[in-house]
């Protein structure tokens, strides 16, 4: 994929809010047919309405990432309205505090289930065709949260650490295919998915900025972008320091957070 997207056929999981309505903007407006999937399907109508009125083209499908039935079927109906599919961008997330007594087991399967299994399952609605037609890009918004198992998140960060692990697998995989592979690990954006969170987040930018750092990391083909700099740089160095430090710098949002305030610290 060179550095035009324009006439690239694009599909958005995610596509009804935050980054990955922000995303399917841009794309639109880079001249890509966009495919906009998600489970609101009110919010996904009304950005297609705004992206053909502004001359471009879209496509809704309503799907659960997390069902396969559903995902096929909606990523089958955005190909009988666009055509074949060139970049799959696999966005769709969610950010659930992981308690511990009891252990909130039903907001961890359903993080795994739509973090890790919605990507999995998003790209094999496309690769078979991407792999016959030797040509396409598969991309995953995970998180710098996947390079450290933080108090309170193992959950999230254990779904995003697993996308990363299956991304770098799978670009190694298809090498020598004409299928590329993109990572893509965000610090915090401002998005409905932060709106609640009440602590400092260092770095925040706000989602338009995120999408435009994004589009052009996938034009330029990177195999992982992470961003933003200082914020990933922390994150790497976090991996070094003790857990007793770890447990300072979350104390606030753990004490929240077992107070029952609700207030998912998602990055
Ligand atoms: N915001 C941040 O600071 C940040 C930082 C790093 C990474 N990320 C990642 O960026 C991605 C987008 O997050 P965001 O911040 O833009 O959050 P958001 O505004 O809450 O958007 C999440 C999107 O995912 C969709 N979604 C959630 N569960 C779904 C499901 N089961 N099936 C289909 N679609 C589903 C939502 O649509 P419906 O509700 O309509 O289904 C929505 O469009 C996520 O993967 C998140 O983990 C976010």
């Amino acid at each position: 994929m060179g550095s035009s997207l324009a006439g690239q056929v694009a599909v958005v999981t995610g596509a009804s809010s935050g980054i990955g309505r922000a995303v399917a903007k841009i794309l639109a407006a880079e001249g890509c047919p966009v495919g906009l999937i998600a489970r609101r399907e009110d919010a996904l109508r009304e950005l297609a309405a705004e992206i053909t009125a502004s001359g471009g083209r879209a496509a809704v499908g309503v799907a659960d990432v997390a069902d396969r039935g559903q995902i096929e079927s909606a990523v089958a109906a955005i190909r009988n309205a666009l055509g074949p599919i060139d970049l799959m961008i696999a966005n769709a997330g969610i950010g659930k505090p992981t308690q511990l007594d009891p252990v909130n087991i039903t907001d961890v399967e359903q993080t795994i289930r739509v973090n890790l299994l919605g990507v999995v399952y998003t790209f094999a609605t496309v690769m078979p065709e991407m792999l016959a037609r030797k040509a396409g890009r598969l991309v995953a918004v995970s998180s710098l949260a996947g390079y450290r198992g933080l108090p309170g998140e193992s959950a999230y960060c254990s779904s995003k650490a697993a996308v990363n692990v299956y991304l770098d697998g799978l670009r190694i995989h298809l090498r020598g295919t004409g299928v590329g592979v993109t990572t893509i690990c965000p610090g915090f954006v401002k998005t409905p998915m932060t709106a609640t969170n009440t602590f400092h987040m260092p770095g925040l930018m706000e989602a338009d900025d995120a999408a435009k750092r994004i589009v052009r990391a996938v034009k330029r083909g990177k195999k992982v972008f992470n961003f933003p700099w200082r914020l990933h740089l922390m994150t790497k160095l976090s991996r070094w320091l003790p857990d007793r430090t770890i447990a300072w710098i979350m104390s606030d949002y753990n004490e929240q957070a077992a107070t029952g305030v609700p207030k998912p610290p998602t990055l």
